[in-house]
C-alpha cells in the first residue's frame, strides 16, 4: 500500500505512544503517510492510540528499559512492514528530587527509562536502519537537558544525556546515511506535565507560573512536538543531523520571559 504524505511509506516506531506527546506524533505519522508501530509499557494504551489511528496502524506492549521486550516489538514490526525507516524514541518517567535526597532505585529507574533506553532501542533498530540504506532516529529530549531545574537532578541529568548520546550516534551514524536528532520540549501539556503541576503545593498557581516563564505565552502542545518529529523525520531535514532542536515558546532563549 502507498500512501502520500511528507513520511510516504516510511515505516515508524513511536515509544511512548500510549499517552502525550508519543501518541499525538503516532497520528501525525501516520497523517503524513508512514506506517506506524505504536509501542508501550502499557500496551492497551498503545493498541488504543493504534486503532483511533487505524490505517493499518498496530500497538505493542514494549518496555524501553528491556533488550528482548525491544527486539520482540522490532521481530513483529519487522514480519508485518519489512523494514524500519523511522524511530522515535519518546518513551519518558519523571521523578523529582534532589540529588542528595533521591533513592537510588528511582534514579536507576529515570536513568534507565530517559536514556539508557535511547541506546537500547537505538542499538536493536541500527541494522534495520542499514539494511534499509539509512534512516532517521529522533529521541524527546527536554530544555531540562539544557537548563538545570530545582529538585529535578535525574531527570536533567538523563536529558542532557539524551542531547549528547544523540550527538555521538550521529557522528557514528552519518556514514550509513542515519540521521540522529532530538526536541527539547518546553512544558508541553500531557498527562506528565498535569501530574508534576498536582504535585506542587499549588498547582494552580504552578500552571501560571509555568505558563508565564513561555514567552509565546502559552504552554506547549503535543502537536508543537509532533510536527517538529515529521520534520527531522522527513526529507525535509535531509542536511540535519546531530541536532538538538529546541522547540519552547522561546523558553530557553533567556531569563527575562513572563
Ligand atoms: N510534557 C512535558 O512537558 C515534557 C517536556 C519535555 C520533555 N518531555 C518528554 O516527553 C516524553 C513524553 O512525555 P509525555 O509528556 O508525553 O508524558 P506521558 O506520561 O503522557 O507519556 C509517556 C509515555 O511513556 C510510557 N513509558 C514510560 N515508561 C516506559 C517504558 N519503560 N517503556 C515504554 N513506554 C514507557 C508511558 O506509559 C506513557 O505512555 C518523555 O520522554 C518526557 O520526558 C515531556
Amino acid at each position: 500500500m502507498t500512501k502520500e504524505g511528507r513520511l510516504e511509506s516510511k515505516v515508524a516506531l513511536v515509544t511512548g505512544a500510549g499517552s502525550g506527546i508519543g501518541k499525538e506524533t503516532a497520528v501525525r505519522f501516520s497523517a503524513e503517510g508512514a506506517h506506524v508501530v505504536c509501542a508501550d509499557l502499557i500496551g492497551d494504551t498503545a493498541v488504543t492510540t493504534a486503532t483511533e489511528i487505524g490505517d493499518g496502524a498496530f500497538g505493542i506492549e514494549m518496555d524501553v528499559t528491556n533488550t528482548p521486550s525491544i527486539k520482540a516489538g522490532l521481530d513483529v514490526l519487522i514480519e508485518r512492514f519489512g523494514g524500519l525507516d523511522c524511530v522515535i524514541n519518546n518513551a519518558g518517567v519523571t521523578i523529582v528530587g534532589a540529588a542528595h535526597e533521591m533513592e537510588e532505585d528511582d534514579w536507576d529507574r529515570e536513568l534507565d527509562t530517559n536514556l539508557k533506553s535511547v541506546y537500547l532501542v537505538s542499538k536493536a533498530a541500527w541494522p534495520h536502519l542499514v539494511t534499509r540504506g539509512g534512516g532517521s532516529i529522533a529521541s524527546t529530549a527536554s530544555i531540562a537537558g539544557i537548563w538545570a531545574i530545582p529538585a529535578d537532578a535525574a531527570y536533567c541529568a538523563s536529558k542532557a544525556g539524551v542531547i549528547m548520546l544523540t550527538k555521538c550516534m550521529a557522528l557514528d551514524g552519518a556514514k550509513a546515511g542515519i540521521r540522529v536528532n532530538c526536541v527539547c520540549p518546553g512544558f508541553i501539556e500531557t498527562p506528565m506535565i498535569q501530574g508534576y503541576f498536582a504535585d506542587q503545593p499549588d498547582p494552580e498557581a504552578s500552571r501560571e507560573y509555568a505558563t508565564s516563564i513561555h514567552p509565546l505565552g502559552r504552554l506547549g502542545q503535543p502537536r508543537d512536538i509532533a510536527d517538529a518529529f515529521v520534520y527531522l523525520s522527513s526529507a525535509e531535514s535531509s542536511w540535519v543531523t546531530g541536532t538538538p532542536l529546541v522547540v519552547d515558546g522561546g523558553l530557553v532563549s533567556g531569563i527575562w520571559a513572563g
